[in-house]
């Protein structure tokens, strides 16, 4: 299943302000065009990318999400962008084993001048993430919950329709018992 003209892929760019928040801008004023559904999350740095972010953003609809740190020995808190890097590739095998695929998630490291060079890096990204197609995410109806849809399969261990979606369990109730704090011992001096 592909996108139509009406349902681009929504794509997150994590920026660091120091180098790809200003390459984008740089890239906005030459008029390097890059598309419009890269939506720029700016940060003080890559290294403040949690992978929870990450995963979040496929939670809510994305796609696809980049991140862009400054080059290699060049970001301002000396080693956020290796972080991120790690981070990005350990999500990358994270991604495929959840059945996505690891090309969803992608880091580029770029400088403050090279507008032109962000243009051309987003374009690729977001023609890749439009080749992919859909996560196949969605979130269960009424509830915070997200579920990957049912593909049929005709293999031998096909689902039938009526266990294609596994029900959720119920959650457990929180004991409302309070805990009994326990009295501070205090030593006599
Ligand atoms: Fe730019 Fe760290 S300051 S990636």
């Amino acid at each position: 299943m592909g996108y139509s003209v009406k349902t681009e892929p929504q794509v997150i760019a994590f920026c660091c302000m120091h180098c790809a928040y200003a390459a984008a801008d740089l890239a906005g004023s030459s008029r390097f065009g890059y598309p419009a559904n890269l939506k720029i999350v700016a940060l003080p740095c890559t290294g403040r990318t949690d992978m929870g972010h990450i995963l979040q953003s496929f939670e809510d609809g994305a796609a696809g999400v980049l991140v862009a740190g400054c080059l290699p020995g060049r970001c301002h808190y000396v080693s956020g962008n290796l972080y991120a890097r790690q981070r990005v590739d350990y999500l990358t095998g994270l991604l495929e084993e959840i059945g996505l695929q690891g090309e969803r998630v992608r880091m580029i490291n770029i400088s403050a001048g090279m507008g032109a060079k962000f243009a051309e890096l987003a374009n690729e990204f977001v023609e890749t993430i439009r080749a992919l197609g859909p996560t196949g995410l969605t979130r269960k109806p009424g509830s915070g919950d997200f579920q990957p849809i049912a593909e049929k399969s005709t293999g031998p261990s096909a689902l039938t329709d009526n266990e294609s979606v596994l029900p959720l369990a119920d959650p457990k109730p929180i004991d409302p018992k309070p805990m009994d704090p326990k009295p501070i011992e205090r030593g006599v001096t």
